[in-house]
């Protein structure tokens, strides 16, 4: 891994917060993802399925681990199952964890080759009441590709038919949103790492400049500083691409006299950071621009503040639609009639500002989380308002990452991050 040693006691206290709350005299069993192939024998970068990581650590594929809290055998509690390794494997496919080192990296003493999984797992499914299948259940998950784990559960089912079988989802949704100070400081350093790319840019970006170039600088800089690259696929939009809201082609070329918006962010040890600012192409705002962007910033910073405890999430995006309603007004966007003609479902502030405010933010961008439940400290969000304006083409997004305090305001992840316009253009003139 390129990402510095993790300590070991994060996962374990993971382990204990979802045992925790299992049904008695059951087990639980989670998969790694599989090695996605491309064609030929070329495969997809591998990306560990995030709730083995959070559980356990382990960074690789054909992994499974089993936690079974009252497994009669105390060695058959928290067990692991990898790809064997040993120095002659270790010369043909590189390195992989040992069984010494799997202990040291996730704290499971009991680790096991992979083909010993049959013959040990029928043992313990003949001594469990029920089982833990750890389905996707993100509302906005694709699942159409049969994951490692989807098929696993349907292996499961056909050979223990009579075993009752729960839902690991709610479980890791309300524990993974709460972030432990190792998890925000993972998060922290993504952030760090984002912020490096970033300012990279205020002294590169200058009419001419094509977008995949920008691209180029900051999956750079992310690179070398230990990030496998970016959290998600970046959105380096120019002009009116910018109003296009998942614009991933990033293959135009900035025009002077436009703003580029650049949704990036780095990802270290597989935590995200999500960040969004929009800079002129010559380095200087005119007015209208500065006077969109400022209707942002001013959104942002009053949204953020109402990331507390107790906040309902539902509540949060309709305050935010309101202070959004009163600038776009000021912009000269929407009227009063517009307003007082509206309908619930679709307010007039919806045609300039049509995605949601915040996300839950972690091992996933898009992270887990139980939205219908008051925020609590420890939890991150995204702060991310936008206007969005085809006929100028010009559209604005800010964003930044937040962790909910006990009390007071949140902490912003990405505070060092330059925001205020006057900074940016100082930055891209220096
Ligand atoms: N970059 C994805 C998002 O902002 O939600
Ligand atoms: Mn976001
Ligand atoms: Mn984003």
């Amino acid at each position: 891994m390129k990402y510095h040693e993790i300590p070991a006691d994060l996962f374990s206290r993971n382990r204990k917060k979802f045992t925790s709350q299992m049904e008695n005299g059951c087990l639980a069993v989670f998969n790694s993802n599989d090695i996605y192939p491309i064609s030929a024998d070329g495969t997809m970068p591998f990306q560990q399925h995030r709730d083995l990581f959070y559980l356990s650590g382990v960074d690789q594929e054909e992994s499974i681990l089993v936690l079974f809290p009252q497994a009669n055998n105390t060695a058959h509690r928290e067990v692991l199952f990898l790809r064997e390794t040993n120095e002659h494997i270790a010369i043909w496919e590189g390195e992989r964890l040992t069984k010494q080192a799997a202990f040291h990296t996730s704290g499971i003493k009991t680790v096991y080759w992979l083909q010993q999984f049959d013959v040990i797992f029928k043992q313990l499914m003949a001594e469990a009441n029920g089982i833990y299948f750890n389905t996707n259940e993100h509302l906005r998950a694709n699942t159409e590709v049969e994951t490692r784990e989807d098929r696993f559960i349907k292996k499961i089912k056909i050979e223990f038919p009579a075993h009752q079988s729960y839902k690991s989802a709610p479980i890791l949704h309300k524990i993974r949103s709460v972030k432990e100070t190792t998890e925000i400081d993972l998060m922290q350093q993504a952030c760090k790492i984002t912020e490096a790319g970033f300012r990279r840019l205020l002294s590169f970006i200058q009419p001419g400049v094509w977008e995949f170039e920008i691209e180029a600088e900051l999956a750079h800089e992310f690179l070398r500083n230990r990030s496998k690259g970016f959290a998600y696929t970046p959105i380096i939009a120019s002009g009116k691409n910018a109003c296009v809201l998942h614009y991933i082609q990033n293959n135009q070329q900035c025009k002077d006299g436009d703003v580029i918006l650049l949704d990036v962010g780095a990802e270290y040890a597989n935590y995200s950071s999500d960040l969004t600012r929009c800079v002129p192409v010559n380095g200087k705002f005119t007015a209208r621009q500065k006077a969109v962007y400022n209707a942002v910033l001013h959104v942002k910073n009053e949204a953020q503040k109402l990331l507390i405890p107790g906040t309902i999430m539902a509540e949060y995006h309709k305050q935010v639609g309101v202070l959004m309603e009163e600038q776009l007004v000021k912009l000269g966007l929407i009227s009063m009639d517009d307003i007082k003609n509206q309908s619930t479902e679709l307010p007039a502030y919806k045609k300039y500002f049509m995605h949601g405010t915040s996300h839950f933010l972690g091992l996933d961008t898009h992270d887990v989380g139980l939205w219908h439940l008051p925020i609590e400290a420890g939890m991150v969000f995204t702060c991310e308002p936008g206007i969005y304006i085809p006929e100028e083409g010009l559209g604005i997004r800010l964003e930044d990452d937040l962790v909910v305090q006990e009390t007071g305001a949140p902490l912003n992840l990405m505070g060092d991050i330059p925001i205020e316009a006057d900074d940016i253009e100082a930055l891209m003139n220096a």
